[in-house]
This record gives C-alpha cells, sequence and structure tokens, in this order.
C-alpha cells in the first residue's frame, strides 16, 4: 500500500452467494465491526437480486454495495444481462468487469471486458477491472508479458481522465478460489508490471495513482503481508468476504 499516492480499497466479491434475506443478515453483522474503519474503501459486490436489500441494510455506514457484471448495451435484446443505467437506477456506482470466472466459464474475452468497462465509466460508474494469468501462463515464465497485454487490451480507448474510475484487481487465476495465494513477491512483482504498463499508456502520475488490488484466496492470515506490499493498493477476496470475522481482519490489516 501506498495511502499517500493511492486509496486502499478492500472489495468482497460474494459470487453467487447470499439471498437477499442472508445479504441483510450479512450486512448487518459485519457493520459495526468495520465502523470507523476509514483508511480503506470497503465495498461488497453482491447478486443482481441482493443488491436492494444489501444497500438498505448498508444506509449510514461506510459499506459500499456494487454489483458484479455489468452490460455494454444500455438496453434491447441480451436476455440476463444488467445494463448500467439499470444499475444507476437503483443506486449502484461500483462494478466488477472481467471477473476470471466470466472470462472462464462465460465466454468473457478482452474485447467484451473493454467494452464492459467502458459502457460502466460512460456511466460515471466506478469499475474494478479483474485479470491475470492462468497456470499454464505463469509456469511457461510469461506472468508479466500477459499482464502487461491484458491491460493494454482491458483499458483500449479508455482516456486518463476515465482511469480516476478504474481499479485494476491482479488476480492470478490459479490462486482464486484454491486456497493456493501468490506470495506476497509474486504479487508485488505483477502489481508492479501491471502499474508500468499504466505510466506505458497514461504516464506515471496517473499510474501512481491507481489502485491495483490483489485477489486470489487473500485471507485474514495472510493479507497483513500481501498488504505491506508497495504496490499492492488492496486486495478483492471471494471466499474470506462471506465470513464477517474473515473480512473484517482482513479491512484491519489494511488501516
Ligand atoms: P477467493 O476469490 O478469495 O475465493 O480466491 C477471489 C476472487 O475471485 O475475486
Amino acid at each position: 500500500m501506498n495511502p499517500a499516492k493511492r486509496r486502499t480499497v478492500i472489495a468482497g466479491n460474494w459470487k453467487m452467494n447470499f439471498t437477499p434475506a442472508e445479504a441483510t443478515a450479512f450486512i448487518n453483522e459485519i457493520k459495526p465491526m468495520v465502523a470507523g474503519k476509514d483508511n480503506c474503501d470497503i465495498i461488497f459486490c453482491a447478486p443482481f437480486v441482493s443488491i436492494a436489500a444489501a444497500m438498505e441494510a448498508a444506509k449510514g455506514s461506510n459499506i459500499v454495495i456494487g454489483a458484479e457484471n455489468v452490460h455494454y448495451e444500455a438496453k434491447g435484446a441480451y436476455t440476463g444481462e444488467i445494463s448500467a443505467d439499470m444499475l444507476k437506477a437503483i443506486g449502484v456506482n461500483t462494478v466488477l468487469v472481467g471477473h476470471s470466472e466470466r472470462r472462464q466459464y462465460f465466454g468473457e474475452t478482452d474485447e467484451t471486458v473493454n467494452l464492459r468497462t467502458k459502457a460502466a465509466l460512460a456511466a460515471g460508474m466506478r469499475v474494478i477491472l479483474c485479470m491475470g494469468e492462468v497456470k499454464e501462463q505463469r509456469l511457461a515464465g510469461i506472468t508479466n508479458e500477459v499482464c502487461a497485454m491484458q491491460i493494454k487490451l482491458d483499458l483500449a480507448g479508455i482516456s486518463a481522465e476515465d482511469m480516476k474510475n478504474v481499479i485494476i484487481a491482479y488476480e492470478p487465476v490459479w490462486a482464486i478460489g484454491t486456497g493456493l495465494t501468490a506470495t506476497p513477491e509474486q504479487a508485488e512483482d505483477a502489481c508492479a508490471v501491471i502499474r508500468a504498463t499504466i505510466a506505458e499508456l497514461y504516464g506515471n502520475e496517473v499510474a501512481e495513482a491507481t489502485t491495483i488490488q490483489y485477489g486470489g484466496s487473500m485471507n485474514d492470515a495472510n493479507a497483513a503481508e500481501l498488504l505491506s506490499k508497495p504496490n499492492v493498493d488492496g486486495g478483492l477476496i471471494g471466499g474470506a468476504s462471506l465470513v464477517a470475522k474473515k473480512f473484517t481482519a482482513i479491512v484491519d490489516a489494511a488501516q
């Protein structure tokens, strides 16, 4: 973390977990536990149907509720999709884009990730853009190249001004939901490559101001060490975001 230069962001990704009632109960439980812990932004990205309930429970707290995806068209024949305007209409201003599960299981590509990111930014939303290498790429020694390429493709056509609303989540795919965490050094190295690529595209000032999170089995036990790295500005947390005590410990590690 480098709090002098950029905001630390601890975000939960609930994935396909929590009904509206469960989301309400969870937010009510964690709200007092994270109250006043203002050295980082605290976000939970919720399944579409549970967003309203989570937002209602989070009212007046330091918790922000976001969505897990957004479509790039404003409206039309896109069965099962949700537009940025629809999210905005219920008060959602933060959205995940390009999560590896979307890329792995639902055919998302760098091109659709780029389109979704642009649509969300055009609607004035803040985007958490997820990217990272798969296991074969790490084993082949091309992690840096893969990260640089994804950043360039996913951010194509996005302005320096819009980068104020972009958070990058570096998530090595082999570490997501597997209990295998990148070492703090691996996380730092990749986040540094991502920052250097952003500098190449937008200059140093934008690169230094961009929050880059690490994601992939971050938990209460490993968060402090990962967050101590200068280029790791927060976390995107799956499994541990479903357990109030574990998530709060990660928030504490960021204080
Ligand atoms: P995990 O998920 O923390 O369960 O590995 C991270 C993510 O998918 O964002």
